[in-house]
């Protein structure tokens, strides 16, 4: 149910923002998950003077920071990160995601690889014995439309442009593309994450197999700690 499922969003968030110390260098990603740690990092950067450098994932994660006080400074600055928090839309037994429910995991995927550790942060509904029944996002350059759809057919994919909700036309990305969100008859996640970004025009996946989390922490009344 939609409050036991905040409150673990919350519970997973704070103990995340509970992981930084002084010092570090921060990824923040995206989600109402997220915006639990990054409310929370804003408490602890006020109230405990936690000094941390951190850059976020999208722009709404970008107003997220500056409301708890927290000026990000462009991903573009850092070679590396000591530490990422993001949420998920699926968590498989063997710690790979699909984010990007969000559209912002072109991003998220490259914060949490520059990172030395990423703290993913989940309510339990996105525990999944097998990656799928959330559709796969994929982002794309708008001149590849056409050229992308027909080969992610190819690999057996039933293809649903997002659309905007209160704009008449599709979502578009904070990097200016469209996304794809596609249903895959069961697939090798590992395999999957690589074959679509093969494709001409595709930026990115929202499968998380190469850059999965080095924990994932599970919201419940007692937290639960999922490692590799
Ligand atoms: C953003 O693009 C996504 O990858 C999010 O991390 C994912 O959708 C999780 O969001 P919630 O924390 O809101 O469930």
């Amino acid at each position: 149910d939609v409050n036991a499922n905040a409150d673990g969003k919350r519970r997973a968030g704070e103990e995340a923002a509970r992981r930084v110390q002084s010092g570090m260098t921060v990824g923040l990603g995206t989600g109402s998950t997220t915006a639990f740690a990054i409310a929370e990092l804003g408490r602890r950067v006020r109230d405990e003077g936690l000094k941390i450098e951190c850059c976020v994932t999208s722009f709404s994660s970008q107003n997220l920071a500056l409301q708890a006080g927290i000026r990000p400074l462009p991903v573009e600055s850092f070679d590396r990160l000591d530490i990422s928090i993001d949420g998920a839309d699926e968590v498989d037994p063997q710690l790979r995601l699909i984010k990007g429910g969000g559209a912002a995991h072109t991003r998220e995927k490259i914060v949490h690889a520059l990172s030395s550790e990423f703290l993913c942060i989940v309510d339990p509904s996105k525990l999944v014995s097998q990656l799928g029944a959330f559709r796969v996002p994929v982002e794309f350059l708008p001149v590849s439309l056409k050229l992308v759809q027909r080969e992610l057919v190819k690999l057996g994919g039933d293809c649903a442009l997002r659309m905007a909700v209160k704009k008449d036309g599709p979502v578009v990305t904070d990097n200016g593309n469209l996304v794809f969100d596609v249903a895959f008859p069961p697939f090798d996640a590992d395999l999957l994450e690589k074959e679509i970004n093969t494709i001409p025009g595709v930026l990115e996946n929202g499968l998380f197999a190469r850059y999965r989390p080095s924990e994932v922490i599970v919201g419940e009344s007692e937290l639960r700690f999922l490692k590799r």
